[in-house]
């Protein structure tokens, strides 16, 4: 379980484990655009400000991954603490 809040609306909303952040902002009423839902595909991408992210997605490279500016939020999760998305 973490927190996920998004920059431009300010909310924050607690993700369970084992739901994904796209499935769980979805029953918030907070819409992410999703397809493959298995990071694979792309079209989840989301920017984000700040948080320590567990990358589990095979569509962004290394350094992507290492930047920690964005996350594929289908699979990909925190790895500690709250994530603040640029949503
Ligand atoms: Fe395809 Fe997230 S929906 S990578």
């Amino acid at each position: 379980t973490f927190r996920v809040t998004l920059a431009r609306s300010g909310q924050s909303y607690i993700i369970p484990s084992g739901v994904s952040i796209t499935d769980a902002l979805r029953e918030y009423g907070v819409h992410i655009e999703t397809s493959c839902e298995q990071g694979v595909c792309g079209t989840c991408y989301t920017k984000v400000l700040s948080g320590n992210i567990n990358h589990k997605d095979v569509y962004l490279s290394e350094e992507e991954k290492q930047s920690g500016a964005c996350m594929m939020p289908c699979v990909s999760r925190s790895a500690s603490g709250d994530l603040i998305l640029d949503i």
